[in-house]
């Protein structure tokens, strides 16, 4: 079909130019963050696409790596997307709540400060307790109790980053998601507002780490496909990010992909589990590596 200049302007909405450097500066931490791979599954979109969508946004590391022109980005997290809506509408308050937590931090006892700000969350999840646990937590892994979205991760052993260098972030961020629009929201009624021409990035739990849990929502993988191949039919291109071979012990995942769903596939190297790393706690990673798919619908 031939395009004509109004469907090229308007393919052109979501789209940045593409960035030659990566992007490597995380704004908060999260389980199963892209940062590291972003600039490599970026290469994968199409030259030409709508508004870029990303459902499953956690610490959006795509999104922030594209700085699309017009993008909508959510997440099932209710805290974790009013850090998100923060950033957009009153950065200052979010670099304060940053600030505030990291100085009691610092000049109090460390983990008696950080048991104490992880039981205001677990009182009453909120963005402003969040943000510095994401940051001060071990190993960046937060982590949700099932029954109940208690947040148990312990203390890291690092030492958070500072207000100074968190504020030049919120800044850079800020500037990045400036076109995007976020919502609080299950994944299938952002997906079903993508039109023809548009992009979406889906990034949903690891269906196979039963461990890995944000928040205790349940997670179906067999709706997400429904839900994929609807947008398929109406010309929208999406692309799967999805729980790849884990070399561990020789297992390999298999998934029930529908056939016929996605054109093509590749697979992306993720490096070493994050969550491996949390229950190991420093033993031997060397079979831990994660190869996480890419599948396409175009
Ligand atoms: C693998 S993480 C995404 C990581 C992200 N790509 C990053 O770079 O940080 C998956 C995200 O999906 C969210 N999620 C889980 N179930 C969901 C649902 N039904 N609808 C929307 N988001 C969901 C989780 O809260 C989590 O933040």
């Amino acid at each position: 079909m031939q395009r004509t200049l109004f469907d090229v302007e308007e393919l052109r909405r979501g789209q940045p130019s593409r960035p030659s450097v990566p992007f490597r500066s995380q704004l908060l931490k999260w389980v199963g963050n892209k940062q590291r791979f972003a600039h490599e599954i970026i290469g994968y979109l199409p030259d030409n696409y709508g508004t870029y969508f990303e459902p499953f946004l956690g610490s959006g590391a795509v999104l922030g790596s594209l700085a699309p022109v017009q993008a909508v980005a959510s997440d099932i997290l209710r805290p974790l997307v009013d850090i998100w809506i923060t950033l957009k509408t009153t950065p200052q308050t979010l670099k304060q709540w940053y600030a505030e937590r990291w100085q009691r931090f610092m000049s109090g006892n460390r983990q008696e400060v950080y048991e104490e700000i992880k039981e205001s969350y677990n009182r009453s999840p909120n963005p402003s307790d969040l943000i510095f646990l994401a940051r001060a937590c071990y190993g960046g892994v937060v982590r949700f109790r099932q029954a109940d979205g208690y947040m148990s991760t312990p203390i890291g052993v690092h030492q958070p980053i500072s207000p100074d260098s968190f504020s030049h972030r919120v800044d850079v961020w800020r500037e990045r998601t400036a076109g995007t629009t976020f919502l609080h929201s299950d994944f299938e009624p952002v997906m079903e507002q993508a039109k023809p021409g548009d992009m979406i990035y889906c990034d949903p739990p690891y269906v196979h780490s039963q461990a890995i849990l944000y928040g205790a929502q349940t997670f179906s993988l067999d709706r997400l496909f429904t839900v994929i191949a609807r947008a398929k039919a109406r010309g929208v291109y999406v692309l799967l990010s999805i729980d790849g071979s884990k070399k561990s012990g020789g297992y390999e995942c298999r998934l029930p992909i529908p056939s016929g769903l996605f054109e093509r596939e590749t697979s992306v190297n993720c490096g070493r589990s994050m969550l491996r790393r949390f229950q190991m706690e420093g033993a031997n990673l060397a079979e831990e590596v994660v190869h996480d798919r890419l599948l396409l619908t175009w």
